[in-house]
């Protein structure tokens, strides 16, 4: 056999043989490289005599040429056949049920703290807010608690550097209402406060919504017709109110709210500790010296306000035993709401 022929023989079977792209790789250097077979026969050209040198030449081209194109369809269909591979093994099954993102919904305080907000909207009142990091002049004394005295104590606060604490109650952001608007005005602001204290009603940090109307013909009627008004909505059923005389430093006359218990009807059942009442809300009529203190005539102006629990209320009205039940953020027991 002619030695082109056998080289080109060779050439095939071992590219047919040849199993990846690296082993084409090494059959080109082999053939074709610097020191390949065909460079070599190449290289012989010159001990020929001129007249044997162009067949000689085409020759070895010829088979250069071929083996090039061997080499071209075995790595072609290397790479063809590597590449169905992989579509398989990375294979999308189109016919799968698609993952669920859950995308969660509000927190059930947040859910109270919205349906409130609707009503007062819906009654003409600004909904507004206030800092959680206050100082004593607004969170007390501007409402008529002195330094000294007994309500402050109670409050079990916790103070901050340079005469800031954490608000108590949201009734400060009714100072800072009132001194930077003038009455008739309406207005609620909801948001979190800060107590020192903790057990299964208790909370270090909780939600109130503060409520306060000023006119100048506001009057304890118009508080209690409002309260009505909105437990009614609220629990979507009708409510029996009944209001005990109280004591707040920044309202006066004050009340304490409670409602006849929307559970057992005031049967008594564990709702209610089995009173068949339901402490909701305090209130009153702003004191005259809260409102001298932010410069509103006392003698032309009277107002009311309103301290609600929101968490108190998220209890009741989804029937959650443990407040602090609403603060450990499991997810399967937010789920339920
Ligand atoms: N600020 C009071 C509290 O947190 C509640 C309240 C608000 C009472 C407004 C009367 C009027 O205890």
């Amino acid at each position: 056999m002619l030695p082109f022929e056998s080289i080109l023989k060779q050439a095939r079977e071992q590219c047919e043989a040849a199993a990846d792209l690296p082993a084409i790789e090494q059959l080109r250097v082999q053939f074709l490289g610097k020191k390949g077979i065909v460079t070599e026969l190449m290289k012989t050209m010159a001990s020929l005599s001129p007249a044997e040198r162009p067949l000689y030449g085409q020759q070895v081209n010829e088979l250069k040429e071929a083996i090039q194109s061997l080499l071209q369809v075995k790595q072609e269909q290397l790479q063809a056949h590597a590449m169905n591979a992989a579509l398989e093994r990375d294979a999308v099954d189109t016919s799968l049920p698609g993952r669920n993102v859950g995308i969660g919904h509000l927190h059930p305080v947040t859910q109270t703290r919205l349906r409130i907000e609707g009503f007062f909207s819906s009654m003409g009142f600004d909904i507004v807010t206030g800092p959680e990091i206050e100082d004593e002049y607004h969170n007390f004394d501007a409402l008529n608690v002195p330094p000294h005295h007994p309500a402050r104590a109670s409050h079990d606060t916790f103070y901050l550097e340079d005469g800031h604490l954490l608000r108590t109650h949201t009734s400060p952001v009714q100072i800072r209402y009132m001194k930077t608007h003038k009455p008739p005005f309406r207005m609620v602001a909801p948001g979190r406060v800060y107590r020192c204290d903790s057990d299964m009603t208790h909370t270090p940090m909780f939600h109130q919504l503060e409520a306060l109307l000023v006119d100048d013909h506001s009057t304890f009627a118009d508080l209690k017709g409002l309260l009505q008004t909105f437990l009614e909505a609220f629990f979507e059923q009708s409510v029996v109110l009944r209001l005990r005389p109280s004591y707040f430093p920044f309202t006066e006359p004050s009340a304490e709210v409670d409602i006849q218990c929307v559970k057992c009807q005031g049967e008594g059942c564990r709702t209610c500790s089995q009173s068949g009442w339901l402490e909701i809300l305090g209130c009153g009529m702003v004191h005259p010296q809260v409102l001298n203190n932010v410069s509103i005539d006392s003698e032309r102006y009277s107002g009311f306000a309103i301290g609600i629990g929101i968490d108190r209320l998220a209890m009741l009205r989804y029937e959650i035993p443990d407040l602090r039940l609403l603060f450990e953020n499991d997810i399967r027991f937010l789920k339920q709401f």
